[in-house]
């Protein structure tokens, strides 16, 4: 009969190490299924969270071969497929290990509380009416409604794996977004006003959050509607918002970037001296030419035309 490997990353709350389980593989089942298995059969000290079995209570993701899964809905035969009969499983990654699989999401909660992740209604609404919304407004935050904070997207989350003290978890930037899109809340300028300090311009852009998230939101997008907004808002005197304003500015004017005074308006002369070594590394390499005299590029009408399709779009 065939068998099938899960190769776990264990924690005994003192040191982590690997263990091995081999078991009958079986047609049409989950991963979670495989750690069940593994549970009931071989070594009940196994440690994992699950709970409703349908992509519902988010409890069940874990990394497979070094990618967040949630294990419930994810068919064991396709990752089969995919990896090979011997399966890698640790937890999710920027969190803190409590046991084997489980994680710690106390310090997630806590951060979600001080980005104020709950409706602020409106004074129109009261207590005995209720916070009525038309269906149309409704469906514009059902993506974002979607979030089962399972926490794939913060596993692999490249700003939080470099730095996690000056940024949220991909899906706090969600919650945030779908509060201020939500039609019965009054407290937009307040969220944005506390978002910005908190990492909003520090996004990578790896667009691993809406890669890995098993309900198909997006993070990434949301945190480019609260920059957007921050900016519409007029909170401008920040280096990320100030960087967004420059490159668009040499955009329109050349459709090119001038790069050397690029960091300069993003983050001040002091600020961008500060990056002077690295700056030497990039010309002593042929990546930057500090001579370099932008004029305009081959072209240059359309891509002024296409701001303008763009900024008539927005209106
Ligand atoms: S796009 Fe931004 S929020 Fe999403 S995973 Fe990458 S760094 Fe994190
Ligand atoms: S945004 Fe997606 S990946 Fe992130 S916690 Fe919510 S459901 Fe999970
Ligand atoms: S067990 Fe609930 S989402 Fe997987």
């Amino acid at each position: 009969m065939r068998q099938i490997t899960y190769r776990i990353q264990r924690f005994d709350g003192v040191k982590s190490f690997e263990q091995e389980y081999s078991f009958p593989h079986q047609a049409g089942k989950t991963i979670l299924w495989g750690l069940i298995a593994i549970k009931e059969t071989l070594d009940p000290t196994l440690a994992f969270t699950a709970a409703c079995r349908s992509a519902v209570c988010g409890a069940c993701a874990v990394r497979i071969n070094g990618q967040a899964f949630l294990a419930c809905e994810t068919p064991l035969d396709g990752i089969l497929d995919r990896f090979g009969d011997v399966l890698t499983i640790e937890p999710i990654q920027n969190f803190k290990v409590i046991r084997d699989l489980v994680v710690d999401w106390e310090p997630k909660a806590r951060r979600l509380a001080e980005a104020k992740t709950w409706l602020a209604p409106k004074d129109e609404f009261t207590a005995r009416e209720g916070c009525r919304q038309a269906a149309a407004d409704f469906k514009k935050i059902t993506g974002q409604i979607n979030c089962i904070l399972c926490g794939a997207c913060a596993s692999e989350c490249s700003k939080l794996s470099a730095n996690a003290d000056d940024f949220l978890d991909p899906f706090t930037y969600s919650k945030v977004w779908k509060f201020i899109a939500d039609t019965r809340d009054k407290s937009a300028k307040e969220r944005i006003k506390a978002i910005v300090d908190k990492g909003l311009w520090k996004c990578m852009h790896c667009v691993e959050c809406a890669t890995k998230c098993p309900k198909g939101l997006m993070p990434n997008m949301d945190i480019s509607r609260l920059r957007q907004l921050s900016i519409k808002m007029g909170y401008t005197d920040n280096p990320g918002a100030r960087h967004a304003l420059a490159f668009l500015q040499d955009v329109e004017a050349t459709g090119r970037l001038n790069e050397t005074k690029l960091s300069v308006r993003s983050m001040g002369l002091l600020g961008a001296m500060t990056k002077f070594p690295f700056a030497l590394r990039l010309v002593r390499r042929g990546k930057l030419n500090p001579l370099h005299c932008s004029g305009k590029v081959k072209g240059h009408e359309q891509i002024a035309a296409i701001l303008k399709a763009v900024r008539e779009s927005e209106r």
